[in-house]
């Protein structure tokens, strides 16, 4: 008998796409380029395309008040019928003193590119101005509020107001990197799992490279699944596709390393989809994790990988962990609003010094084992060290050692 979540991964939340349908378009962008104009930046970019592509689906556009409050406070938004779907994290855009005085008494505004003022990237609707409470949004979002957190800078530097409204974006977001064939939207993933005939899809939210640590999760979890009577488990390896703090390694090197593990046969390349979220990262710890899970469900993962201390970081003023390391996990495994998802936790993964592999840790002989941060790894790398053998495969350390090396000549 086959396993019984076989249908469910069909039926999970749906999502809608807020893009305008091709017969409307030249209507709406005629209409657009009349309207009051206001300028997003790169970032604001980043979460329309989030947004537009139906990742924080069913949300229709910007938070308006009442949706952020919700967030903010619940980290959950209640729909009409009383369904309560997860959004731990705000996604609104601020816009300055000035743009709320251009706006007036308007009812829809359009949304543009600083270097294309002209051409109008979308309308938002029916839009809502209020206040950006910036501490308080750091402070509920980050539980600090510490102006060196790589979000929260940038949440202080941003507009006094919010505006939130309905978006309706007049063509899909492209980025001309070379990437945009990994950037599947929710309803592009849905199809291409659907295409394999996937019976369990499992999820890999990632900002790094990927050394063997992480591939002992994703292995780990492919048996898992195949244990529990799955016969096509298909890996979603799903790197994040926004802003990421500076010392982050950059996307297209990240994928580049990401296809030689595949490659190198590390993961499975028969099995495995390698793809782009385009969410920027916030680093919120277990308030974004939930978002990490959420979007992924949208799009039809059933199962969501969670390891040691997901979107962590250091404190950036004691440089301790700001966040308890197994909190996110612990979190995401009772956050309201995701009960279709099915959590896989793990423990964390380190370098056993006598086998010269990555092993899950094993506290009862801790002098076994090293623990290679993502700051050491870049370390190695940009010393041009070679990290320790059985870290990483070895055409996949050759990009990441390749990238630190032209950086280092710069
Ligand atoms: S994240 O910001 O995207 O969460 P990262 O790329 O470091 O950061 O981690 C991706 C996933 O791997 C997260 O689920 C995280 O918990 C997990 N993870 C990273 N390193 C380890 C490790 N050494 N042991 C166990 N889990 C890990």
């Amino acid at each position: 008998e086959g396993p019984k979540e076989v249908e469910s991964q069909q039926d999970l939340f749906q999502v809608e796409e807020l893009y305008v349908p091709l017969e409307k378009r030249e209507e709406t962008l005629r209409e657009a380029e009349k309207l009051v104009k206001v300028t997003l930046s790169e970032l604001d970019l980043q979460w329309l395309h989030v947004l537009a592509d139906g990742w924080a689906a069913p949300l229709q556009g910007f938070m308006k008040e009442d949706e952020f409050l919700q967030s903010l406070h619940f980290s959950t938004l209640k729909l009409k019928d009383g369904t309560v779907v997860n959004q731990s994290i705000p996604i609104v855009l601020p816009i300055t003193n000035e743009d709320k005085e251009r706006i007036g008494n308007e009812q829809n505004v359009a949304l543009c590119l600083p270097e294309l003022p002209s051409r109008p990237v979308a309308i938002l609707r029916n839009i809502e101005i209020y206040h950006h409470h910036k501490e308080e949004r750091c402070a509920r979002t980050f539980g600090i509020t510490d102006p060196r957190h790589p979000y929260t800078s940038i949440i202080y530097e941003s507009g006094d107001w919010l505006i939130g409204g309905k978006l309706e974006v007049l063509e899909r977001i492209k980025y001309n990197d070379g990437l945009d064939k990994y950037r599947y939207s929710p309803r592009q993933l849905r199809e291409e799992f659907r295409r394999r005939e996937a019976d369990a899809v499992f999820v890999f939210q990632l900002r790094n490279p990927i050394h063997n640590g992480h591939a002992l999760l994703m292995n780990s979890c492919r048996e898992k699944l195949l244990k529990k009577g799955f016969k096509k488990p298909l890996l979603l390896v799903h790197q994040i596709g926004g802003k990421v703090k500076d010392d982050d390694v950059p996307l297209d090197v990240r994928i580049t390393q990401n296809e030689a593990i595949l490659e190198e046969g590390i993961l499975d390349p028969d099995n495995t989809i390698i793809g782009i979220f385009p969410s920027p990262m916030i680093y919120a710890g277990p308030k974004e994790v939930q978002w990490h899970a959420k979007a992924r469900m949208n799009a039809g993962c059933k199962f969501y990988i969670v390891g040691r201390d997901p979107a962590g970081m250091k404190h950036p003023g004691t440089n301790r962990d700001m966040y308890d390391p197994w909190h996110g996990k612990k979190v995401l495994m009772m956050a309201p609003g995701l009960e279709k998802l099915e959590i896989l936790p793990f423990q964390v993964a380190a370098y056993n010094v006598k086998s010269r592999r990555m092993e899950f840790f094993d506290s009862s002989r801790p002098e076994d084992f090293l623990f290679i941060s993502g700051t050491k790894m870049r370390k190695y790398a940009s010393d041009g060290e070679e990290p320790p053998h059985g870290f990483m495969g070895k055409k996949a350390w050759e990009v990441l050692a390749a990238y630190y090396r032209n950086k280092r000549n710069e």
